[in-house]
């Protein structure tokens, strides 16, 4: 905190235009980058606050092949959706851009062009999975398999989604290629690879030594937790066609790993900007004496404080991170928040529900901030800090000061008069609230300066609950104008100190009193409103959210949860018509063991079995060859149905049948006790 900055470059992670966004990605990162950009300039500090949507990426070209549209038609739709919801939400970026924009294909390419002139990556070839069906190596989510550290059955390429480890293909049990379901083929490719083993002791002393006092302990357990493990090279081109083309001979149907490309996207953006406003970019990403800052979810750690700073050493032009304030997840309703599952409130959707409440999610998102812990966002717990915070303290304290002046003094603000000692200490304390608020917000505490926020309009309140002016206005008018001036240099000073958190509420509040361009050094006084300045005719900030609003809201999810399950089981069949239990005891079933087995030949199907049943040795025909090898399936217990009438198939006589369970997508697997038991023991 010791340096002087001249100043601050902010950039936000950049979302994956593949879906729209949700309260999630507010929450942690957006709401609080947007809060500190506007504290900034509220503070007349140079700004450039950085956002645009992250267009490649594997995610991006599986969606577009399930639509059967090309991968510039999703991102077209979805940054288009995600830039306006950011708009509505009031997240004032001075540039939103994209990563399909030209200048950043530009930009990426010779970023890396340079470096590999450098020599900064070291190039090799090895194997990597192929699909041969479709002839595409399969970077990334293009390959699923079981993770080896928690045997989850769909985890990706690249990482497993329930334990969160990161993972390369070749790290997977049983991979299966996503374009086809092929088991995939291993095949040698050349890659680029930055060696990040070679950066370990500088990241050690910048980060691990550096700053450990300044960094979140979250973001900063990571990174040391990265480091003490050791780092790899790591491969920053793929065999893929949606991306930057890697710009150097060799690279012909490569492209840059898209945690490669992403990043040169904040400066890229920069770019943009510059393009826009005809403001020098260069300063803002090379001047030491600007000061970079990243907000981003927990699952961008390594990218920023590992990776994109290693880039940026290798570059060697650049300045790094002062800090990356990364957050944790927020949940929703005790659930993980899921595109897939559609778990999740969706920005454009609450608008619909909520029109003009954008500032009463902000608020509740920021006073339940995931700032160190994972959180949960209820709809319950939403209602009652509109109707118990922002209506009950906030709005009621501005209401009646308002409502009040006009009604005593036709809205003009009464001369602050005679102070008593009780009102000298209220006006000590409206001093002491900016550098309250502004010391929390500058180490990024932003439920902490929040609730400082709320604070002082607590102050507010509880003077004017306190001081009763609606019974002094009988019996000592005059100091019902020392009062109400107090009152409005209190709602004078709030409506500038929220205007970083509740920017629609702070222009309305402002307009109310006839405020304007109020900054950060103008709060703490007393004078913001002149004696005999005309105020407004009042109208209420926030409304009361009545339960049949959440609970609207609840029973939406209720109905995703039910849809979910539905949708689980769309292929299990139906139960059959009822039967009487001596029809089902006319079943003779046995266990057996499987001596036997060959493939019929020129069938795709049947394998011939020898079984024994323990009554006897017999022969079964079953149609299990797609799902068994013969050889595999010797020796292998199963349950048989040993007085099914014989019947002949490829002209050989089936004498019963083996119990197989089939799967809801078609794979057959034996019906086997678990436990020993004889052969010819009975199922019932
Ligand atoms: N698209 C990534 C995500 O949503 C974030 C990219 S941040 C950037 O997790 F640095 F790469 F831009
Ligand atoms: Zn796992």
């Amino acid at each position: 905190m010791s340096k002087n900055y001249k100043r601050t470059t902010i950039t936000s992670a950049l979302p994956y235009a593949n879906g729209p966004i949700h309260i999630g990605h507010l929450a942690g990162v957006y709401v609080p980058a947007d809060i500190y950009a506007r504290y900034l300039r509220m503070k007349d500090e140079d700004v450039l606050f950085i956002g645009g949507s992250d267009e490649h990426g594997v995610p991006i070209t599986i969606k577009a092949r399930n639509e059967g549209v090309s991968p510039q038609v999703i991102v077209d739709r979805y940054h288009e959706q995600i830039k306006k919801s950011f708009e509505d939400f009031g997240i004032s970026f001075d540039v939103y851009s994209r990563t399909s924009a030209p200048i950043h294909h530009e930009t990426a390419a010779a970023f890396f062009k340079k470096l590999n002139e450098d020599g900064k990556f070291i190039e090799k070839a090895n194997e990597q999975y192929f699909d041969e069906e479709s002839q595409h190596f399969l970077a990334d989510r293009y390959i699923t398999g079981t993770c080896p550290h928690c045997g989850f059955e769909k985890a990706y390429g690249d990482q497993c989604e329930n334990c969160g480890t990161s993972l390369s293909p070749l790290e997977l049990i049983k991979p299966k290629s996503a374009l086809s379901g092929n088991v995939p083929v291993l095949k040698k490719t050349n890659h680029w690879y930055l060696p990040l083993d070679q950066y370990e002791d500088w990241l050690t002393e910048w980060i691990i030594e550096g700053h450990k006092n300044d960094w979140k302990p979250n973001v900063y357990g990571q990174v040391k937790s990265w480091v003490d493990q050791g780092l790899k090279p790591r491969a920053v081109t793929r065999d893929l066609d949606w991306g930057v083309k890697v710009p150097v001979e060799g690279g012909d149907g490569k492209v840059l790993y898209v945690w490669f490309d992403a990043p040169i996207g904040y400066i890229s953006a920069a770019k943009e900007w510059s393009e826009n406003t005809g403001r020098d970019w260069e300063p803002y990403w090379k001047d030491a004496e600007t000061k970079l800052l990243h907000f981003i979810g927990k699952d961008n750690i390594v990218f920023h404080c590992i990776i994109f700073p290693a880039m940026l050493k290798a570059e060697g032009s650049f300045i790094l991170p002062e800090n990356v304030p990364a957050n944790e997840f927020l949940n929703l309703e005790g659930d993980k928040i899921s595109t897939s599952r559609n778990w999740a409130v969706w920005l454009h959707e609450y608008l619909e529900d909520f029109p003009e409440k954008q500032d009463v999610l902000r608020y509740v998102l920021t006073a339940n901030a995931p700032e160190s812990k994972d959180n949960d966002f209820t709809w319950k717990d939403f209602q009652a800090r509109n109707n118990n915070e922002l209506l009950a303290i906030f709005g009621n304290f501005v209401n009646r000061t308002l409502v009040l002046t006009q009604k005593y003094y036709n809205g003009t603000v009464p001369p602050l008069g005679q102070l008593d000692e009780e009102n000298q200490r209220i006006l000590d304390e409206i001093a002491k609230y900016p550098e309250i608020i502004s010391s929390s917000l500058d180490r990024y505490r932003f439920r902490e300066a929040l609730s400082e926020l709320m604070n002082l309009a607590r102050l507010g309140n509880k003077f004017m609950t306190d001081s009763e002016p609606w019974k002094l206005i009988k019996t000592d008018p005059e100091k019902v104008k020392t009062v109400l001036n107090i009152s409005l240099q209190i709602v004078a000073n709030l409506s500038v100190l929220c205007e970083p958190f509740l920017p629609y509420t702070s222009g309305k509040l402002q307009r109310l009193i006839n405020l304007k361009d109020l900054k950060w050094k103008d709060t703490g006084r007393i004078d913001l409103l002149k004696e005999g300045d005309q105020l407004n005719t009042p109208e209420l900030l926030f409304e009361r959210i009545e339960d049949k609003a959440v609970e609207a809201q609840i029973q939406k999810l209720m109905d995703t949860k039910i849809e979910n399950e539905a949708n689980a089981d769309v292929s299990v069949n139906p139960a059959k018509e009822t039967i009487e239990y001596d029809d089902f005891m006319k079943m003779d079933i046995r266990t057996g063991t499987i001596l036997e087995a060959e493939k019929v030949p020129k069938t795709k199907k049947l394998i011939k079995l020898k079984v024994d049943t323990g009554i006897d040795q017999r022969t079964v025909v079953s149609g299990i060859a797609e799902y068994y090898k013969a050889e595999d399936i010797i020796g292998k217990k199963i349950s048989v149905l040993v007085n099914l009438a014989p019947r002949k198939l490829r002209g050989i006589e089936s004498q019963g049948m083996i119990l197989m369970a089939e799967d809801t997508d078609g794979k057959l697997c034996f019906v086997s006790p678990t436990e020993e038991v004889n052969n010819g023991s009975e199922v019932k």
